[in-house]
């Protein structure tokens, strides 16, 4: 959609603009460049850090000239209007399902009909087809007026929908205004998929989580669920993405002559690519003859698992627009597409038993064990049930005939019981009274769905919170998995998180399976988890209400973790993303004098507690090599020269080692500058040669 020549002058436009105020015209193409990089490419070309000062000189100029704001001003996406009531308005033309095909036999049947609809004489006897994944999320509707975004629906009945404007216009992949007048179109109806990514739907479920909530069975739903949010601030954050796939109604400007990109399916999804869209025009293919459609799809479901996003299947269109208006549809769908549905991820199963398990919050679980199913190839066995509510709200019951879904790498769930099939024998799940670990007595703390075992000292609770600070995501020790936990919390060898670096390995060497070579790895794991980004530290302390992206925002608040002993409860709660909840568990951690206790203890063991080896991924001219300041610096601040470093895409040391690749030495610079003269392949440098650095195109 940019050409070479316009990427290369809106780069030089927006290196000007951090530098210096610019015009607003310029603010606005520059963000609207960059939103386009960001969430339709996914390939940035500045930093957030940038992009949000650009935005923010918008927002300054417009708010001091509100005459000035266009509809379609990138702050424009900013709904302000809380508890919005959706307005049901009527598709321009209905939006319709798609017939199912689940075999190559189908396949081959709707090709024939399609070749008796449309006795065709186009020089072979094969139809030409577009293929394109089908997208598994919630359907949309979007019309553009005058190169304007004017109205977003979702699909309601087919015949209206939901008026859902102000939240579509919080997903940066949908254009606020796009060029159509270029295509002689006046006025535009589209159609689309909003989807989550798995990853993002991965983060959002662990944040539900983390608050005690039960998380949403899939992508799709938390696509549909977001669309239906009164506040579009909360879709905002939910990072979703829009693709669009279908052309459903044209109006041509009079005085523009017709462009061929509407005569074909592929023609149009080329067309909205250039106009900013993000589509399937990459992934399609198109077709001729019902062979290599059937080869398509069966290519296709194979590499399924590899898409950032959920399908569920293939859809086949008749790629010549004019045949497809000699098909028509039915009340039902088009007849000139067919959907090919990917083997289904459901299976049917029956509930044996519920245990209860308890977690490292002290939070009861209720597992359903089920008579064990193979489901997209993995074989399930226990499927969580989250908490009391949702027990009660599938009323799923032991005995039952359960319906399973596995999709992707999301966490297998009850999709509901099949009550049809139930005999009068089944049993309702009752919840213990009391810890089926320590025995005291369990409570059910207002306003959360879950209940609780309260004592801190719970092994199971001990336990669950050493296998969370040695996990992946957190400190990452491999080779220390959770059946070990347990074990060497049984046999005395480790009874809180300090004594992992202090845990006896004599003692270890001399359980069953543990030669030398599983001690020798244990070892490394240990040592090298000493200086993991600090962000994974606070990860790991597991306070609650603190998942890995509020980890992050609290790391960039501080340069040693103990620093939060001085925040107060209005300074935490400044944080991005910290709401009064968060502030408070995390203000309570850090005044339990154990906590402080634990956390010193780390420091003193040699774990880094220091906000250093930032896990920034930046795309930048610096290119991971590593910086290290030392003395005064000559003009800028030393925090200011290390967002330098981190913005560009380098990373920051802590001391000078043989890693370090720059050394920039200002006035009085002591002991570091000599040892980096010893250590010799260090690159000593000053203020002004790092700024040029920087600045080098
Ligand atoms: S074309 C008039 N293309 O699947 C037909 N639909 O299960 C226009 N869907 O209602 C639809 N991916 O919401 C089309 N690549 C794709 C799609 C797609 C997902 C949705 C669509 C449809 C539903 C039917």
């Amino acid at each position: 959609m940019y050409t070479k020549e316009q990427i290369q002058k809106l780069q030089s436009i927006t290196k000007k603009l951090l530098k210096e105020p610019g015009s607003i015209t310029d603010i606005r193409d520059a963000l609207r460049f960059h939103e386009h990089r960001y969430y339709v490419l996914n390939d940035p070309l500045i930093s957030d850090f940038e992009y949000d000062k650009l935005y923010k000189d918008l927002e300054k100029i417009e708010r001091e000239n509100p005459e000035i704001i266009t509809p379609d001003s990138p702050t424009q996406r900013v709904g302000n209007s809380l508890n919005k009531d959706f307005i049901t308005v009527q598709h321009l033309v209905p939006m319709l399902s798609l017939d199912n095909s689940y075999n190559a036999d189908d396949l081959v049947e709707w090709d024939k009909r399609t070749k008796k609809l449309i006795p065709i004489a186009i020089g072979t006897d094969e139809i030409e087809y577009s293929a394109e994944p089908k997208f598994d999320g919630a359907s949309i509707s979007l019309i553009y007026e005058n190169d304007i975004l004017i109205r977003g629906a979702t699909r309601g009945d087919g015949a209206a929908g939901d008026d859902v404007t102000f939240n579509l216009k919080q997903i940066k992949s949908i254009p606020l205004s796009a060029k159509f007048s270029n295509y002689g179109i006046q006025r535009v109806e589209i159609r689309g998929e909003v989807l989550m990514t798995r990853q993002s739907f991965k983060k959002y479920n662990e944040h539900l989580v983390e608050q005690g909530l039960a998380p949403l069975a899939n992508p799709r739903n938390a696509a549909s669920g977001s669309l239906r949010m009164k506040d579009p601030m909360i879709v905002r954050k939910r990072n979703l993405e829009a693709i669009l796939y279908h052309i459903s109604y044209v109006e041509k400007s009079s005085n523009k002559k017709s462009d061929k990109a509407l005569d074909s399916h592929s023609g149009s999804l080329e067309m909205l690519l250039q106009l900013g869209f993000k589509t399937p025009a990459k992934e399609k293919k198109v077709l001729s003859g019902i062979e290599d459609v059937i080869k398509f799809c069966s290519d296709f479901e194979k590499k399924r698992e590899d898409l950032p996003y959920e399908i569920d299947g293939i859809v086949i269109k008749v790629n010549d627009v004019e045949l497809q208006q000699r098909m028509g549809s039915t009340t039902h769908h088009p007849r000139w597409a067919m959907a090919f549905k990917f083997k289904a991820r459901q299976a049917t199963s029956k509930l044996i038993n519920v245990e209860f398990q308890v977690g490292r919050t002290g939070a009861i679980t209720p597992v359903a064990k089920i008579e064990p199913v193979h489901i997209g190839g993995v074989t399930v066995t226990s499927i969580s049930l989250f908490n009391p509510d949702v027990v009660k709200e599938k009323d799923v019951r032991i005995g039952d005939t359960v319906l399973v879904e596995r999709a992707g790498d999301v966490i297998p769930y009850i999709v509901k019981p099949l009550i049809e099939l139930r005999n009068g024998t089944e049993k309702k799940i009752v919840f213990p009274n009391n810890c089926p670990v320590c025995g005291d007595e369990l409570v059910k703390p207002e306003g959360e769905a879950v209940l609780r075992c309260v004592n801190i000292n719970c092994k199971a609770q001990v336990v669950e919170r050493i296998i969370h600070f040695v996990s992946k995501d957190a400190m990452d020790i491999k080779s220390f998995g959770s059946a070990n936990i347990i074990r060497f919390f049984e046999q005395d060898i480790l009874k809180n998180i300090p004594e992992i670096y202090t845990v006896e390995y004599e003692k270890i060497s001399q359980l069953e399976g543990f030669g030398q070579k599983s001690i020798d790895n244990l070892k490394t794991a240990i040592e090298n988890s000493k200086t993991q980004p600090l962000h994974r530290l606070i990860f790991g302390l597991g306070i609650r209400y603190v998942g890995e992206t509020t980890a992050k925002t609290l790391t960039k608040a501080v340069d040693h973790l103990l620093d939060f002993e001085k925040f107060s409860l209005e300074e935490l709660q400044n944080l991005e993303d910290v709401g009064i909840k968060v502030a408070g568990s995390i203000y309570q951690f850090f005044h339990l004098e154990d906590n402080i206790e634990m956390i010193k203890k780390l420091e003193t063991l040699g774990v880094n507690l220091r906000n250093i080896n930032k896990e920034v991924e930046v795309i930048g001219k610096l290119d991971k090599q590593t910086f290290l300041f030392t003395g005064s610096l000559p003009t800028l601040k030393r925090s200011e020269a290390e967002g330098l470093v981190e913005k560009n895409g380098g990373k920051l040391l802590g001391s000078v080692s043989s890693k370090l690749n720059y050394l920039v030495a200002g006035e009085d610079a002591g002991s570091k500058l000599d040892k980096a003269k010893k250590i010799g392949t260090i690159n000593i440098i000053s203020e002004e040669d790092f700024l040029k650095i920087i600045s080098e195109p």
